[in-house]
């Protein structure tokens, strides 16, 4: 952590020491002073971050604090107006090959379900691997089927988006993201827009993820997923990282008013 200003928490050590088991911490992503508007509205405000290697955050906040802003400019869906990100030591650049490439090593995965309607779920997987990385059908293809069945909905390969269920989609979203082999991978709400049935059977995929090392980013409001995956909750309101800590650390001792506001309203269901 390079700065602190007196709103912005550095994680303890022992949100520290999690991300290492034994090795050094290599940062995959960097946020240093990153401020973003829209017209006139403020919606990042110094955001210092650091997602170390096999690193799982959680990033909750009341809605409208920039959480999915703060993801989207991370694989620079949205522009910044100052401050640097940097994945894995290379600066985001601003547009061209060189965005590309660095774009496809962070896959995303968001609320909305955005499979390519018009295509059948093999061909979503194995779309990008074949156009942006060049590789060979079969062989994308072959990967595509392990994913498919890695996230349990092989059996669906040949059908269209729409005939599959959100919670489906969804762990094809998440496939079709890691086909491209990111670095990290950023999930935004990947389960609000699901019917309560089908969330468990896409978190259960992103448990699994974490546990294999996964470098993840996770908006989300399922706080039993943030305790059980998180290595470290981050806390944002009004544009401002507020905490970061341990899920106990976060959930037991919330630091701020905000945090504490925010989690008795979560938390009392
Ligand atoms: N494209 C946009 N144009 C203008 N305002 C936006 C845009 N996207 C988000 N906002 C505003 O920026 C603020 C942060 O939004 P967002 O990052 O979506 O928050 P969160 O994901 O935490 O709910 C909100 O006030 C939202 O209305
Ligand atoms: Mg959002």
């Amino acid at each position: 952590m390079t700065q602190t200003n007196s709103m912005q928490s550095t994680p303890t050590a022992a949100a520290q020491a999690v991300t290492g088991s034994g090795e050094l911490a290599k940062p995959l992503v960097q946020l240093n002073h990153v401020e973003k508007h829209f017209g006139a509205l403020h919606v990042l405000k110094d955001i210092n971050l650091t997602v170390n290697k096999g690193e799982v955050l959680v990033i909750v906040g009341p809605s409208g604090s920039g959480k999915s802003t703060m993801c989207r400019t991370i694989n620079r869906l949205e522009t910044i107006d100052s401050g640097e990100i940097l994945i894995d030591g290379e600066k985001l650049p601003q547009e061209g090959r060189a965005l590309a490439k660095l774009r496809a090593e962070v896959g995303m995965v968001f609320q909305s379900f955005n499979l390519f309607a018009n295509k059948t779920i093999l061909d979503n997987v194995t779309l990008a691997p074949i156009k942006v990385r060049h590789r060979n059908k079969v062989e994308a293809e072959r990967e595509a089927m392990d994913l498919l069945d890695r996230v349990g909905v092989a059996s669906q390969a040949n059908k269209m988006p729409s005939q599959l269920s959100g919670g489906q989609q969804q762990r094809v979203a998440i496939a079709r993201a890691l086909a491209m082999h990111p670095k990290v991978m950023l999930f935004d709400e990947p389960t609000s827009a699901l019917d309560p049935e089908m969330v468990n059977e896409v978190l259960d995929v992103m448990v699994e993820l974490a546990h294999e090392g996964m470098t993840m980013l996770c908006v989300t409001h399922e706080m039993g997923f943030a305790r059980k995956a998180a290595d470290r909750i981050v806390f944002m309101a009004d544009g401002q990282i507020l905490e970061q800590d341990t899920p106990d650390a976060f959930f037991e001792h919330p630091k701020t008013d905000r945090a504490k506001d925010f989690l008795s309203k979560i938390l009392t269901h």
